[in-house]
């Protein structure tokens, strides 16, 4: 990093020092961070824009880490499946943001604050980091409830700091758990102190004209507050898998496992399941071989670990019934 840093102005040697730093993080195994330093080298490379490519790296407001916390993408494209209309989406939305000098030199906003809405487990939180990755852009993932909570006390200018942030540093700004705002808004009464600063965050939310994107995710659907809606610019339904959509992430799951059965041909035994229950399904099929010592994972591994889930869901179910 010091090399890197002395480099600063002197094009040759900048370049020589950061192919070693990938160079360095290929050899620790650690992919998806040197696969986005180099294409985010020779973007700015191909860009031929020295101004631009040497812009600095603003430092990240100290104070606001107890709420902020910057998150190195541990995946990438190939782990996360989209349906057909969301992949649109989300390449109009790649496309848009490389081209964005042009589009605002014509006087055009560029789409740049997405709202993420749908049930628990089908990929909102994964889908940020995937698309953080994507665009080569540091992720940023604010922690509302605490965020909310600091801003009841004293700190309200930390919040300020990373909307400041956001404006200036391209990267994506991830609000997870955006519902805690939703509900928040809500509440009456006694709540009055919290309110106004709900709708102060709403007022930044508003104001900001991030440099990369804001990215918030809710799993509250329709009774969201239109308030809320209409502060973004797209929002994006991540739903749960249909019988293809199934079948696909079945697929992927064993692509690296001995199977003795067809991955898609048991996709109608997950109807109704989310991403991330057919992800612990696998997960347990997978280790009930392992723990047979068996090399292969069988039909009858996969069934019990079926049952065993709805098992878990019907305890869920009871659990919410009670609240
Ligand atoms: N669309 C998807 N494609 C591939 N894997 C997925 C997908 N959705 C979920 N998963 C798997 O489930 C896990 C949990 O998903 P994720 O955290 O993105 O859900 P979420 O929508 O953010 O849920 P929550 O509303 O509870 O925050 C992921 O780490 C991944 O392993
Ligand atoms: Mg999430």
């Amino acid at each position: 990093m010091k090399k890197l840093l002395a480099s600063y102005g002197r094009d040759d040697e900048f370049r020589a020092v950061a192919e070693q730093i990938i160079e360095e993080e290929e050899g620790k195994n650690n992919k998806v961070l040197a696969r986005t330093l180099r294409r985010t080298l020779e973007h700015g490379a191909a860009r031929g824009d020295k101004a631009r490519t040497l812009a600095p790296l603003i430092p990240f407001p100290h104070a606001a880490s107890d709420f902020v916390e910057r998150v190195e993408p541990e995946h990438t494209k190939g782990d996360l499946i989209l349906s057909p209309r969301n992949a649109g989406v989300f390449a109009g939305l790649l496309q848009e943001y490389r081209r964005s000098d042009d589009i605002r030199r014509h006087g055009l906003p560029v789409r740049s604050k997405l709202l993420f809405c749908g049930p628990p487990g089908c990929g909102k939180t994964l889908c940020a980091e995937v698309f953080a990755a994507e665009l080569g852009l540091p992720l940023f993932v604010v922690k509302l409830d605490s965020l909310i909570s600091s801003y009841l006390g004293e700190t309200a200018s930390n919040v300020r700091k990373i909307f400041e942030f956001a404006q200036k540093q391209p990267c994506v700004l991830f609000l997870d758990e955006f519902d805690a705002l939703a509900r928040s808004r809500d509440d009456t009464g006694e709540h009055n102190e919290l309110r106004r600063v709900v709708n102060s965050l709403l007022l930044f939310i508003d104001r900001i004209q991030p440099r990369g994107f804001l990215v918030a995710a809710t799993n509250l659907d329709q009774s969201l507050d239109p308030a809320i809606w209409r502060r973004f610019d797209e929002v994006v339904w991540f739903d749960k898998p249909d019988r293809r959509m199934a079948e696909r992430y079945l697929a992927m799951k064993f692509k690296n496992v001995s199977v003795a059965f067809e991955p898609r041909s048991v996709a109608a035994s997950v109807d109704g399941f989310s991403y991330a229950e057919i992800e612990r399904v696998c997960i347990q099929a997978i280790k009930a071989a392992i723990i047979g010592r068996r090399k292969q994972t069988t039909l009858d591994d996969f069934r019990a670990a079926v049952s065993d889930e709805k098992r878990r869901r019907s305890g869920n179910d009871r659990l919410s019934n009670a609240i």
